[in-house]
């Protein structure tokens, strides 16, 4: 494959230009992460990061991620960073792992919500980098997806529902990671608080900086809302998803939508009975399952055979977690 510049493929050097045109002119861009597809506005644009909240019909409340082509760029947008925070961001960095710190006035209150802190992270994707360094500019990015719908994992996640509402898909592949970063919160002076589970485990920073607080890492907040962006009921199906701890053959009619972590003999022995079977990982990986997990729960809610969706819980350890916390979320309306 011909490169050019950083480390560009040739053929995508075309579309990245344009990107960053559309960027630098206030537009919106949705690019490939290595977490989901993140639908982009210059960071530092009230006007632009209000077409953001538009096009996903997101509400004000729910602050967004501003995303970075280099870590030593956090040092513009934010007032401090704790050591701690240092560490993480030296051990993780680039990767799936927003910090939440105190930020400069320099950031549209839009972006944070109001908020005295801001969302930062790093994308693990060199097209996203690259996107984000030619602009010039951070880049404020939620998923691509219609605000509580399933998060977009391809480019054609995003044309499918975004289409209309965006000016340019940069197509990254599909995402490597596939569940949206760890959000942690760190305010200076305070036990750092993880308030999404994500794509770094929360061992992982343990293994780093010690223990942390969780506020949703049970994966069983069904409370009222405790922090932004914490709603219940989020990345939905439009059918109805109900969690179940083992498969049980009086689940499988063909009018049910399996989403399994693993093989199981009744799902090997009834598939033709069986609306659809997406099995995450073969050999019960959680990385691999977490890879898959938004492109297949999104071919069981376009399935007409499918009316109910089952999904199998996952072990409450590493990636298991976050994928657990979006299966009670995706859950709640049902
Ligand atoms: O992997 C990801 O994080 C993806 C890609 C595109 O980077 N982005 C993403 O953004 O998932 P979004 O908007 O779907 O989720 C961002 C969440 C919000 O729901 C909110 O909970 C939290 O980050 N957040 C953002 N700013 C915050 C702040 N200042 N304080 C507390 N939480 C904040
Ligand atoms: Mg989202």
């Amino acid at each position: 494959m011909t490169k050019s510049g950083a480390g560009v493929p040739a053929e995508l050097t075309t579309s990245l230009d344009r990107a960053v045109e559309v960027l630098r002119s206030g537009g919106l861009v949705a690019f490939g992460t290595e977490t989901v597809y993140g639908l982009g506005a210059n960071a530092l644009d009230s006007n632009a990061v209000a077409r953001i909240f538009a096009a996903k019909k997101r509400p004000l409340f729910d602050p967004l991620i501003v995303h970075l082509a280099d870590p030593a760029d956090v040092f513009s947008l934010v007032t401090e960073v704790p050591d701690e925070a240092r560490r993480l961001m030296d051990r993780f960095w680039p990767g799936p792992l927003s910090l939440v710190l105190p930020r400069k006035e320099i950031i549209p209150d839009l972006v944070t919500s109001g908020l005295p802190s801001v969302a930062v992270r790093v994308p693990a994707h060199d097209l996203a980098r690259e996107l984000i360094r030619r602009s010039g500019v951070p880049v404020a990015a939620p998923s691509a997806n219609p605000f509580g719908r399933i998060s977009p994992t391809t480019a054609q996640h995003v044309m499918d529902h975004l289409a209309d509402e965006i000016d340019l898909v940069l197509d990254g592949g599909p995402c490597r990671v596939g569940l949206e970063s760890t959000v942690l919160q760190m305010v200076p002076g305070q036990r750092p608080v993880m308030l999404r589970p994500g794509g770094i485990t929360r061992e992982a920073i343990e293994a780093e900086i010690g223990p942390i607080a969780t506020l949703s890492g049970s994966g069983e907040s069904k409370g009222p809302q405790v922090a932004p962006g914490q709603l219940p009921q989020h990345y939905a199906p439009a059918k109805p998803l109900q969690i179940v701890s083992h498969w049980d053959e009086s689940l499988l009619n063909e009018t049910a939508g399996v989403l399994a972590f693993g093989p199981h003999p009744l799902l090997e022995s009834l598939p033709h009975t069986t609306g659809r079977v997406e099995i995450l990982s073969r050999n019960k990986d959680l990385t691999e399952a977490a890879a898959n997990f938004f492109s297949a729960l999104r071919r069981l809610d376009a399935d007409p055979t499918v009316q109910i969706i089952y999904a199998e819980s996952f072990p409450t350890e590493g990636l298991g977690l976050a994928l657990n916390d979006r299966l009670t979320r995706a859950a709640a309306k049902s």
